[in-house]
């Protein structure tokens, strides 16, 4: 294996959810469904088709079925051979041997510095992915496996990054970059959560990260910084000082569904893309964007009403 090989992916899971109670109050906001999937499923199958082979989740309380997701169900795979449900089967098992999965506890909610920090003895001495499955990256090379393209061309730290709109920089980590070329930045500095005035540029990052295990020494080390939270920006803002750190422009359409509205725009176009349910949902969107009286009873509004009918 060599210092460029990044086989580890750690996804922290442990927050709680609080943007989308009471929908999260028994459990955890990583399984919210994108149509049909769970969040926290986009996540691990980005860092799959990224090359990763152990995904390392970070829990915490009420996050078990997050462990049940990942593991196989024998009684439910009884149940679709039983009935026939051939195809149904077959993705069940898959989602069990996507990965390496391993499981450790975030016993406070200290912030994500500490969440990555308790994934340190899992990772060990070796350069590894982190992902947050809040946002939600759809593009045709995954957004991580970017990252891991330029990591091995680069040999630093280097961060996912998308340009925002000025006035949401307060939502983000925001880097000072110098451009080294199209899309690519040397990372100057860092800082969590800025203020627009206070913001070095519009470039956040977006939850996608290649770290080298020097990371852990100065996460041990990190004071809470904003919100009272041991910050992982902040540890990397140490870490540039000492070693390059880069920032890539990462090629994709990206969503943020950690947060209300961004959720529901990347369920519509989520399910829009879906082969089975696309054209149909699009028909009745169509239809519903129309003035009420210029409705048509389409085959949406007709299947709306079926859906809708009390059986
Ligand atoms: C976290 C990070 C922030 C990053 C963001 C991306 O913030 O602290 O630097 O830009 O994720 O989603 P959170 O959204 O958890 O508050």
């Amino acid at each position: 294996m060599s210092r460029l090989d990044v086989r580890k992916a750690v996804i922290p899971a442990a927050g709680l959810g609080t943007r989308f109670l009471p929908a999260t109050k028994a459990s955890p906001k990583e399984m919210l469904p994108l149509v049909d999937k769970p969040l926290i499923q986009y996540a691990v199958e980005e860092a799959v088709a990224s090359g990763i082979e152990d995904i390392i989740i970070v829990t915490g309380r009420g996050k078990r079925a997050i462990e049940d997701h990942f593991d196989r169900s024998v009684e439910l795979e009884e149940n679709l051979k039983g009935n026939g449900k051939a195809q149904l089967l077959s993705q069940m098992r898959h989602i069990s041997t996507l990965a390496n999965f391993c499981y450790v506890r975030q016993t406070e909610a200290l912030g994500l510095g500490h969440a990555v920090l308790c994934a340190q003895r899992l990772i060990g001495d070796e350069p590894f992915a982190v992902i947050l499955g809040d946002e939600i990256i759809d593009a045709p090379v995954p957004g991580l496996a970017q990252l891991i393209h330029a990591f091995k061309k680069r040999q630093g730290a280097i961060l996912g990054v998308q340009e925002v709109p000025h006035h949401e920089v307060n939502r983000y980590g925001i880097v000072s970059p110098k451009t080294i070329s199209p899309g690519v930045h040397r990372v100057e500095g860092l800082i969590e959560k800025p203020t627009p005035a206070e913001a070095p540029s519009n470039l956040a990052v977006i939850g996608r990260y290649v770290l080298p295990p020097e990371i852990f020494s100065i996460l041990r080390k990190t004071r809470p910084g904003k919100n009272g939270e041991i910050q992982l920006t902040d540890a990397l803002r140490e870490l540039a000082k000492k070693s390059p750190m880069y920032a890539l422009e990462i090629q994709g359409q990206r969503y943020d569904a950690g947060d209300k509205l961004g959720f529901l725009i990347a369920t519509v176009e989520f399910a829009l893309k879906n082969p089975s349910l696309g054209p149909e949902f699009g028909e009745y969107l169509q239809d519903r964007m129309r003035p009420t009286e210029g409705r048509r009873m389409t085959r949406s509004k007709k299947a709306q009403s079926r859906h809708t009918r009390k059986t």
